[in-house]
């Protein structure tokens, strides 16, 4: 795929990806999924967003070609790539901060390197494609297991993760009450493993009622409509008996909807995208409560209601997800039925179609919950 500018991507031929440093690998994608962090991309809401490049962070594929100094990996294997490129010797991907890496985009302070998105993030082409290079081959990829379904294998190279690292970061502590913004795939996996940390009571708010009615069966969970609640602040409070929510996770980040002004200032890029979901989650919160924030936001300002946040005495943690660190524990749990990601995956569709697929996805039509795109060598 190529980026046109925003609201625009369309397919294109592009020369194929050559192996550029001895521990390169290169990889011919088999599955490649749209995420919500693409749409705020496609929005143009992060800075450096340039004409020509290729997305896609979430993929699978076979290794066509490694560079001399790979070992682990052999050609034919067939991998799922985590989205962050890490370089797995740097001080933060040694303390398992692979999201973080110093190495792999170090003109930046603040985010590591990430297929497709952005020369913020690196500007590595993304898996939106038909073949990927692949840094740090030894580092990243693992051999998808025998047996598993590629479309479980895509989204553990994201979704997966990261609803359980937002559930992680909430510190969510035995019957607490936790609160999760926003049902699209990465809420969804948030609620479903609030569960596996102990939680008591779970409450999805979206707007969008076919995927409040999908989140309902899948995590299970309570879920509400923020159109339908009002204040939706003053719904957390009422259902806590006054006291907020033990724990709110940000699954929304840049590109929330709920609030006019916050739209409008956030999408003029006055902000960095509007934070509503992210107030909502601060002043919905207890005293002393956490504030799990995995919605991406762009790196500048945002209007966040940072005097509640000291008052309240709220933690707040927030990150890109650290994949790799995640995924021996995550396999087993997709190998053993505890949880079930492909059941997310609505619609397959050709790669060739991939400006349909983004504006489809990006304007959550016909019942969309999460896009797989197939390019033409790999069977439907
Ligand atoms: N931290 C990470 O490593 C990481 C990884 C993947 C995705 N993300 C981010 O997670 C977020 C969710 O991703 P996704 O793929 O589920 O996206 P998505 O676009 O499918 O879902 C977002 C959902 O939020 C809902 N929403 C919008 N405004 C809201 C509001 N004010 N309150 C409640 N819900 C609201 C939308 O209706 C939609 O259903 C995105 O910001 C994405 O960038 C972060
Ligand atoms: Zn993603
Ligand atoms: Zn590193």
């Amino acid at each position: 795929m190529n980026y046109r500018g925003p609201l625009r991507v369309r397919i294109d031929e592009k020369p194929d990806p050559e192996i550029l440093h001895p521990e390169d690998a290169i990889v011919r994608v088999t599955r490649a999924c749209i995420c919500g962090s693409d749409i705020h991309l496609y929005n143009g809401l992060v800075p450096d967003t340039r004409v020509g490049e290729t997305f896609g962070h979430e993929f699978v594929g076979v290794v066509e070609e490694v560079g001399p100094e790979v070992q682990r990996l052999k050609v034919g294997d067939s991998v799922l790539v985590p989205f962050n490129i890490a370089c797995g010797k740097c001080i933060f991907c040694k303390q398992g901060l692979y999201g973080n890496c110093h190495e792999a985009n170090p003109q930046a302070t603040a985010v590591g390197g990430i297929y497709g998105y952005s020369h913020t993030a690196g500007g590595y082409n993304g898996g939106q494609a038909e073949y990927v290079r692949v840094p740090y081959a030894d580092v990243g990829p693992v051999v998808i297991p025998e047996g598993m379904d590629l479309d479980d294998a895509v989204l553990l190279t994201d979704v997966v993760p990261t609803g359980y690292q937002a559930a992680e970061m909430g510190g969510i502590q035995k019957g607490d009450t936790v609160v999760v913004f926003g049902a699209g795939p990465i809420g969804i996996m948030a609620a479903r493993c609030a569960w596996l940390f102990g939680a008591g009571r779970v409450i999805v708010i979206d707007k969008l009622e076919y995927r409040l009615d999908f989140v309902r069966n899948y995590a299970p969970c309570e879920a509400y409509n923020y159109e339908e609640l009002g204040d939706p602040v003053m719904f957390i409070k009422k259902t806590t008996d006054w006291m907020g929510a033990d724990v709110c996770i940000d699954a929304v980040g840049a590109d929330a909807t709920g609030r006019a002004y916050h739209s409008i200032t956030g999408r003029a890029m006055v902000q960095a995208g509007a934070a509503t979901a992210l107030r909502w989650a601060i002043n919905g919160v207890k005293k002393g409560g956490v504030v799990s924030i995995v919605g991406v936001y762009g790196p500048t300002d945002n209007l966040v209601p940072i005097g509640n946040v000291l008052n309240k005495g709220i933690t707040i943690r927030a990150n890109q997800t650290s994949v790799k660190r995640l995924l021996p524990k995550l396999i087993d749990h997709v190998q053993k039925g505890i949880l079930n990601p492909k059941a997310m995956i609505t619609h397959r569709i050709p790669l060739e179609d991939v400006s349909d697929a983004y504006r489809m996805f990006s304007s959550k039509l016909d019942n969309c919950i999460k896009p797989v795109l197939i390019p033409p060598s790999a069977a439907m």
